[in-house]
């Protein structure tokens, strides 16, 4: 793959990131008892796709293999559409509480099992650095979301 191509793979994370952060927007006003939760999660996504985006502008880019062993792009395109489902869904009323949790659940899982920042030995240390950042985070999102979901019973 291409440098450009890198980017523009790049940019598609940097736009799932702020799906997700609107998607936790949306439930941090519609649910008051998990508003915290939703608020704190929502910047962190903000946060990642502010990491990615200055990602994009390394040069050490230049020499980056994005195709060997990682993701396609489709694939988060797919994860684009599923996050547009249910923000539509969020933003109709029809989602309780519990729904929101599985939900939230079922996406940091998808970034992690699907390897969006898995990390190769020919990256550059910026990549690794700023991937391994992003999956320890996105791992810490799905434990909190699971212990929500434990102390709300579903
Ligand atoms: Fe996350």
């Amino acid at each position: 793959m291409l440098a450009a191509d890198v980017r523009e793979v790049l940019k598609l994370l940097v736009s799932h990131e702020l799906a997700v952060k609107r998607l936790y927007e949306i439930y941090a006003s519609k649910f008051p008892a998990t508003r915290e939760l939703w608020v704190r999660l929502a910047g962190d996504e903000e946060q990642h796709a502010a990491w990615l985006r200055e990602l994009c502008w390394d040069e050490s880019l230049e020499t980056t293999d994005f195709d060997t062993g990682r993701f396609r792009p489709d694939t988060i395109r797919a994860s684009m559409d599923n996050l547009q489902k249910q923000i539509a869904k969020a933003e109709t009323g029809d989602v309780t509480p519990g729904a929101a949790l599985l939900t939230a659940h079922y996406v940091e899982n998808s970034i992690l099992e699907r390897d969006y920042f898995k990390v190769l030995e020919a990256d550059s240390p910026e990549m690794q650095s700023v991937f391994e950042r992003l999956a320890a985070e996105t791992r810490g999102h799905r434990e909190a979301v699971s212990e929500a979901m434990e102390s709300e019973g579903s």
